[in-house]
């Protein structure tokens, strides 16, 4: 297991006064207090406090607990039928279609581009090691990309004895009442019917939805009589599930060790529980953002991912923070980016454009490859033979380091996650973390982090309007 991930912010805390970052600290702790007591809150089952509502505490301890179950019962815990049946998908299918949006898409996602192969769906089945091709739908109303899917499941010799033909989807919709992921179920579900046979036990083993206790697709799923149907718990919310059914299932099975991220989430929560400021992920980064916001006017907070795969995961937090936080007229502006590809696109903002932004940099110290060194060239036309030798990661990190020396020299500040390497581990650890501090947030500043009430507005307009017409 590789060290911990860890959270540097000293050179944003040069330009705050140390008095103002110890004085917040009685605030903190009793914001994480109220967090823990939530957590307590839900497992008493005793009514809810109409202020509390809706409470969706029950992500905290859930990677403890799940590891837990299934240290009890490997087979048949929670744990260990998802892995049942992503060995199955494996074993069956060549291509999973999974279906699904916001919180019930962004995890998997996250977690497909961070861990696997970076031209993964390209490879053949062998170089994917067995494991299925991923397609991602249901999270848009866009004819084209849906058609585009249909067309490419299509256009094989429509065998279903071949196994590079095979094919399954995971739908996924807590409410189970989403429109986009529940027309792209019937357009997918339609087309795999038709391919093995409506009747057929592929088209229930081969269709797996995870949804809540209750809902439109939990029904369904009981009139078709599908083989797996995983749950979404009732007290986790769509944005917080990613430590469920709804991010572990398509993990396993992309052949991801989901144990692992389980017990990096599951560490992470702890470290929160139990470390003070100074040497708490959690804590220090939600202080270091909530007094620029307060103390400076910076509420645009960047996350400047080093590397193209945690693209994703930085949409994945977006979101996060955008649902959680973006309400009464309030909350940070999430913006994620992806360097040094965007130096050449926002970085001349991020620069010298208005002093509202904190970037926290997200920096992986060892690549997951072999690195590679910069050849010779007989010509030298670019003049970089000076470069020769040097390594790829040597030049990001000459990047890193002068791009932050270059904020700090203009007063721009900037913090750092570094995590050692990109495994289950440390993204289940940064997960999390970016998970807890969105609560603790909430809680520290008096939002509700949970629900989306700003959602439905646009939902019930659609709505209007496709029965007028
Ligand atoms: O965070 C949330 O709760 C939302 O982003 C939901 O995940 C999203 O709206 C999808 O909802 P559902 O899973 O009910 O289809």
């Amino acid at each position: 297991m590789s060290p911990p991930l860890r959270y540097v912010a000293k050179a944003a805390h040069a330009l705050l006064d140390a008095k103002k970052l110890h004085a917040i600290e009685p605030r903190l702790l009793a914001a994480r207090d109220e967090m823990f007591a939530d957590v307590r809150l839900l497992e008493s089952r005793a009514p809810i406090p109409a202020a509390k509502e809706p409470l969706d505490a029950g992500f905290i301890d859930l990677p403890a607990q799940l590891l837990a179950e299934h240290k009890a019962d490997p087979a048949g815990s929670l744990i260990g039928r998802i892995e049942t049946a992503a060995s199955m998908l494996r074993n069956e299918i060549d291509r999973l279609v999974l279906l699904g949006i916001g919180g019930s898409y962004m995890g998997a996602r996250a977690l497909f581009e961070a861990l696997c192969p970076r031209y993964h769906n390209e490879l053949d089945r062998e170089a994917r090691g067995g494991v299925p091709r991923i397609y991602f739908e249901g999270n848009n109303l866009d004819n084209d990309a849906a058609a585009a899917l249909l067309e490419l499941l299509n256009s094989g010799e429509s065998n279903r004895a071949n196994p590079l033909e095979r094919w399954g989807i995971v739908v996924i919709s807590k409410s189970g009442g989403t429109l986009e992921t529940a027309v792209a179920f019937r357009l997918f579900r339609k087309a795999l019917e038709d391919f093995y046979g409506a009747d057929s036990d592929e088209s229930r083993r081969l269709v797996i939805p995870v949804t809540g206790e209750q809902g439109k697709l939990r029904s369904l799923a009981q009139v078709k009589g599908y083989e797996n149907v995983f749950p979404i718990p009732d007290n986790v919310g769509g944005r917080f599930s990613v430590f469920t059914a709804v991010g572990l299932l398509p993990a396993a099975a992309l052949g991801l060790d989901v144990r692992q991220l389980l017990q990096g989430a599951a560490d992470m929560t702890e470290r929160f529980r139990n470390e003070p400021p100074g040497s708490n992920p959690v804590l220090d980064y939600t202080a270091t953002g909530h007094l620029f916001e307060v103390e400076q006017g910076t509420h645009i907070r960047i996350l400047s991912t080093w590397g193209s795969r945690l693209e994703a995961l930085g949409l994945w937090y977006d979101q996060l923070l955008a649902e959680s936080l973006g309400k009464q007229e309030r909350g940070a502006t999430p913006i994620t980016v992806v360097n040094t590809r965007d130096l050449h696109s926002r970085g001349q903002q991020h620069q010298e454009g208005a002093r509202d932004k904190l970037i926290t940099n997200v920096i992986v110290e060892s690549p997951s490859s072999p690195s590679l060194g910069i050849p010779e060239s007989a010509l030298d036309q670019d003049g970089f033979n000076r470069l020769a030798g040097k390594s790829m990661p040597e030049l990001m990190a000459a990047a890193i380091a002068g791009t932050n020396r270059a904020y700090a020299d203009a007063g721009r500040p900037t913090a750092d996650i570094v995590l050692p390497t990109l495994s289950e581990h440390t993204v289940g650890q940064l997960l999390q973390m970016l998970m807890l501090a969105t609560v603790f947030e909430g809680r520290l500043i008096g939002i509700n982090p949970y629900g989306q009430p700003g959602v439905e507005a646009y939902k019930k307009n659609m709505t209007d309007i496709l029965n007028r017409g």
